[in-house]
């Protein structure tokens, strides 16, 4: 038992994303949504990244979202394992195209509303507070073919009327919002994080930082109504974040991970501080990029900044300047990273770094003295199930225990921290990989890469662990 750290009421659960979990894909009204062109298989990340060919699933391939763990019909038994395990809150996303199938609807979707209204329902009355994502790696189809989905300014209205329409009905039973998740996604895997898709020969760069900048106006259009529709509640901003580590102290390397933390902290900064830095105008300057903006942006931008700084950490990042240490980069994770020789990777040669959690944590504190909330932190592995129908997944709860220990030093070193929600607390589809293989729960789905499977849930070793670490606070790791 180690002394009281965590806050009494500190917000202790898991994270799920609704193209991760829900399936029922066309059910209730639901529109076709990006994720659901992604297929599980070799074809995936050149969509994430933004070449498609065609906007139609093909019939030839399996996509891991149309069914993902049919959430949609089984909330309820999943919700009655996280209450078992003590959860205080929940963190998942709602799917646009579940509102508006075709994102500028006249109307909502009432059964795409009733839907969360029922989920939320079934949370509240197990003591679990929802936290939502407002858009979690989903634009509506319709909105991709029809505007070239956030390249396109008409985006910020259609988000706005969308993000309203949640306020108002949801407005008493959720307190906890997010706009977007992992905002920095964007440039990395454009498809994914704001549905872009690019033709031969276009400046990519320029497209993707105006799309930014549209999400960034979207988010303070959110921020400002969720001010107004729900006065009590709290609003966030999500990044993905870990810091990144000169690989020397040569200031050529200092400088260079300088940079490439800046690329991510840009959007932070917009929506935390609420005007674009110095070094992104330069960066425009430098590179020939004319991002268009609206005269009120400026102060929308200003004046309806973020409650508090939502993100995910896996891991940190490392880089150089020297042209042989670059040829060794990590192959795992989209953030490109040099190897860390000091540091083990997972399965998916995703870097381990418990203390890096706690450096992160500090980072995004002293860079924005707001409350931080951790709402993605996990370990993706291969796990077996053994002749007795057990799955013990000591690697997962040694990888937590390190990170959560780490989470407890950042309180001790002055970070405020409203929760800790641990990415995918029931096995759900991967989003890079679209695998069931890599499972990231407490709870297994018995689910393969290839759809088959009887969907069973068994809960895992760390099932237990984690629900006396909700039970202690976090005194018992
Ligand atoms: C984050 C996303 O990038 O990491 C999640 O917000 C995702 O949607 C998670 O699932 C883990 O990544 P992966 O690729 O292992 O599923």
């Amino acid at each position: 038992m180690t002394k009281q750290v965590f806050p009494e009421d500190f917000l202790w659960g898991g994270a799920v994303a609704a193209n991760q979990v829900e399936g029922a894909y066309l059910e209730g009204g639901k529109g076709l949504s990006t994720v659901d062109l992604l297929p599980f298989g070799p074809n995936r990340m050149s969509l994430m990244k933004g070449r498609v060919d065609s906007l139609v699933p093909d019939p030839n391939e399996f996509y891991p979202s149309h069914e993902a763990i049919d959430f949609y019909h089984r909330y309820k038994e999943d919700t009655a394992l996280f209450a078992e395990m003590g959860f205080k809150a929940l963190r998942v996303s709602i799917a646009w195209a579940r509102i508006f199938p075709n994102g500028n609807d006249e109307t909502p979707n009432e059964e795409g509303l009733q839907f969360y209204d029922d989920l939320f329902d079934e949370l509240l009355k197990n003591s679990i507070q929802p936290v939502v994502t407002i858009a979690h790696f989903d634009v509506p189809v319709h909105l991709v073919e029809q505007y070239g989905s956030w390249r396109s300014r008409e985006l910020v209205s259609f988000f706005e009327t969308y993000a309203k329409t949640l306020f108002v009905r949801y407005k008493n039973k959720v307190k906890y919002w997010m706009t977007f998740n992992e905002i920095n996604m964007l440039l990395h895997l454009p498809f994914i994080g704001a549905g872009l898709v690019f033709k031969e020969g276009e400046n990519k760069k320029q497209i993707q930082y105006q799309a930014a900048h549209h999400q960034l106006v979207a988010s303070a259009l959110a921020v400002k109504a969720c001010h107004e529709i729900i006065p009590d509640a709290k609003i966030g901003c999500m990044l993905a974040a870990g810091s990144t580590y000169p690989y020397t102290c040569n200031p050529d390397d200092v400088l260079k991970g300088m940079e490439m933390d800046r690329e991510s902290f840009f959007f932070i900064d917009v929506q935390s501080r609420g005007e674009y830095p110095g070094y992104a105008k330069r960066f425009f300057k430098d590179h020939n990029l004319t991002v268009q903006m609206e005269d009120e942006d400026e102060s929308l931008l200003k004046e309806h900044t973020v409650d508090y700084i939502g993100f995910s950490y896996y891991a940190s990042r490392a880089m150089s300047t020297d042209q042989e240490i670059l040829n060794n980069m990590t192959d795992g994770n989209v953030f490109a990273s040099v190897e860390n020789p000091y540091l083990e990777k997972s399965e998916w040669g995703w870097t381990i770094d418990p203390k890096g959690f706690r450096i992160t944590a500090n980072q995004l504190h002293d860079r924005y003295q707001k409350p931080l909330f951790v709402v993605e932190n996990g370990l993706g592995a291969v796990d077996e199930v053994n002749e007795h129908g057990e799955i013990n997944d000591h690697y997962r709860i040694d990888y937590l225990k390190k990170h959560i220990e780490q989470m407890a030093e950042a309180i001790k070193d002055g970070v405020e921290l409203i929760g800790y929600t641990s990415w995918g607390p029931i096995d759900l589809v991967s989003a890079s990989s679209g695998e069931m293989k890599k499972r990231y729960g407490y709870i297994y789905v018995e689910k393969d890469n290839e759809g088959g499977g009887s969907m069973k849930r068994i809960k895992k070793k760390s099932f237990d662990w984690y629900k006396k670490v909700i039970e202690t606070n976090g005194q018992v790791l």
